[in-house]
C-alpha cells in the first residue's frame, strides 16, 4: 500500500504527524555547523515538520516536494507562524542537479530528507557524501487517540480512506483497546543519518 499525500492525506498529516524534538534539531545543526549563513535543502519536506525549526536556526529553507497538496499546507504553516525564510519547490530528487544549476555560487549547508529518503534514489544521495554518521535522539511526549488514529489515515492513499463512519468506528476500537484512555506516552525515538563532505 502506498501513501498518495494528497488531498484528506495531506491533511491528516499535516495535523497528526509528530514534528522533531530540539535535540534533533541541535544534532543536525551541530553536524553540520549550519548558522543564518547557511541555505538548507529539505527534500520531501512535506507538510514542513522539519522545515519549520529548521528556518528559525539558518538563514533559508528550500523545501521540495513532489506532492503540491503537502506544499501548499507547508506553505500556509509558515505563513501561521510568520517564517518569511522559506521557499517551496514542487520537485524530486531527480530535480537536484537542476536546483544545483539555479543555487550555483551559493554555499548548501546541508541537505535534510526527514522520512522520505525511502522514497528516492538513495544510493545517488549516498554517493554524494562521502563521511556517514548515525545518531539517535529520544524523548517521551503525550500522544491522543486522535494522532494516533490520523497518524494512520495520514499513511493511507486517499482511495484506502475509511468512510466517515468507518473511521470513527477504528477511533472507538482504539479507545477500547487502551481502556477508555484518550492519551498514552510514546516513547520516540529519531534516528539521524548524516552524509558530509570530507
Ligand atoms: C513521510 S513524508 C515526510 C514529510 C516530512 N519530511 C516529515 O519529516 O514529516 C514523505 C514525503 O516525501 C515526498 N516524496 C515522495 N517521493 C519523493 C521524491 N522522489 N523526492 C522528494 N520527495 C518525495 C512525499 O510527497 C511526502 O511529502
Amino acid at each position: 500500500m502506498k501513501a498518495s499525500f494528497s488531498g484528506e492525506v495531506a491533511t491528516y498529516y499535516a495535523r497528526h504527524r509528530r514534528g522533531y524534538p530540539p535535540e534533533a534539531l541541535d544534532a543536525l545543526v551541530g553536524a553540520f555547523g549550519l548558522s543564518a549563513e547557511d541555505t538548507v535543502v529539505d527534500l520531501g519536506c512535506g507538510t514542513a515538520q522539519l522545515s519549520l525549526p529548521l528556518a528559525a536556526r539558518v538563514g533559508t529553507v528550500i523545501g521540495v516536494d513532489p506532492e503540491p497538496d503537502m506544499l501548499v499546507l507547508a506553505r500556509q504553516a509558515a505563513l501561521d507562524a510568520a517564517t518569511v525564510n522559506t521557499v517551496w519547490m514542487l520537485g524530486t530528487d531527480n530535480d537536484l542537479p537542476a536546483l544545483g544549476r539555479l543555487l550555483d555560487g551559493r554555499t548548501i549547508g546541508a541537505l535534510t530528507a526527514a522520512v522520505a529518503i525511502h522514497f528516492m534514489d538513495r544510493d545517488a544521495l549516498v554517493r554524494a557524501s562521502y563521511r556517514y554518521a548515525e545518531s539517535s535522539v529520544r524523548y517521551d511526549a503525550p500522544l491522543t487517540v486522535d494522532d494516533m488514529v490520523g497518524g494512520v489515515f495520514s499513511a493511507l492513499s486517499t482511495d484506502r480512506l475509511p468512510s466517515t463512519q468507518g473511521r470513527a468506528t477504528f477511533a472507538a476500537e482504539v479507545r477500547d483497546a487502551l481502556g477508555g484512555r484518550d492519551e498514552v506516552t510514546e516513547r520516540v525515538r529519531v534516528w539521524l543519518q548524516f552524509g558530509t563532505p570530507d
